[in-house]
């Protein structure tokens, strides 16, 4: 017991000191004046999502599927839906499912697009909290949540910068931006008014309903917080691999 106890602290703070880390066995690289560049690159990051489902050890990375937040927070803006919905102990289903569509990047000036669709739907389950109106209506309550989307596709853009360590130079993305597209979305909002069942009932019909609307004004601030999610998850592996490794001229 004790030996492991110690080889794991020794292996922690071997991964904790490694400045940069090496490829993962699996994954390729795309030469950069290859012609189909961002063909491979579309295959190779595809292929590196689904492999980090539970996370990668070599990496430091934290599992994908779920990929967990502690905390979002979503605002509807001012006009006829009107909610403040914070999410805490959330679990985000389905990223290990993508289907990476297309990738276009440019190393030199550190700017990466692409778009995303996912296996299966995209699945939010947590704990939350709203306060406000929908379409006039009060909304309150706390409880259970199961946000979904079904046929969710990711728009993503994303802005970096140069970051150098020791002789590596890797890019550090300090934006990214996601477009959100879904074909339905299905929010479920247990506990409603206090537990009050017929109104809860009631009103999550409501949501579901009037969905499209309740996307809109939601759409900001999910974007802004699934794009503060990903460039976490996409810097766990952007700042350790350098880019003469990921993407070699
Ligand atoms: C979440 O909601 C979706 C859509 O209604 C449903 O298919 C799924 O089973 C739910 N997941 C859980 C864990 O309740």
């Amino acid at each position: 017991m004790k030996s492991t106890a110690r080889y794991t602290i020794v292996s922690l703070l071997v991964i904790g000191l490694a400045s940069s880390a090496k490829l993962p066995k699996t994954w390729k690289t795309c030469k950069q004046t290859d012609k189909n560049a961002n063909e491979c690159l579309r295959a190779a990051a595809e292929h590196a999502v689904r492999s980090m489902k539970n996370g990668n050890r070599d990496l430091g990375v934290l599992p994908l599927d779920p990929l967990h937040f502690n905390h979002l927070s979503m605002d509807g803006g001012n006009g006829p839906v009107n909610v403040q919905l914070d999410l805490k102990n959330l679990d985000m289903y389905g990223i290990s499912t993508a289907k990476v569509q297309r990738i276009k990047a440019d190393w030199d000036n550190y700017l990466l697009e692409g778009d995303i669709t996912f296996g299966r739907d995209f699945v939010l389950l947590g704990d939350y909290s709203v306060k406000g109106r929908v379409l006039l209506l009060p909304v309150v309550g706390e409880g259970k949540c199961n946000l979904t989307f079904q046929n969710f596709v990711a728009h993503l853009s994303g802005v970096g910068r140069e970051l150098i360590k020791g002789k590596n130079r890797y890019m550090e993305i300090e934006k990214l931006t996601v477009g959100i597209e879904t074909s339905r979305f299905i929010m479920n909002l247990e506990n409603l008014f206090n537990g009050n069942k017929a109104l809860s009932d009631n009103m999550n019909l409501f949501i579901n309903q009037n969905w499209q609307e309740i996307l809109q004004e939601l759409r900001p601030s999910i974007s802004k917080a699934f794009g503060e999610g990903f460039r976490q998850v996409a810097n766990q592996v952007f700042t350790r691999l350098p880019l003469d490794v990921i993407a070699p001229k």
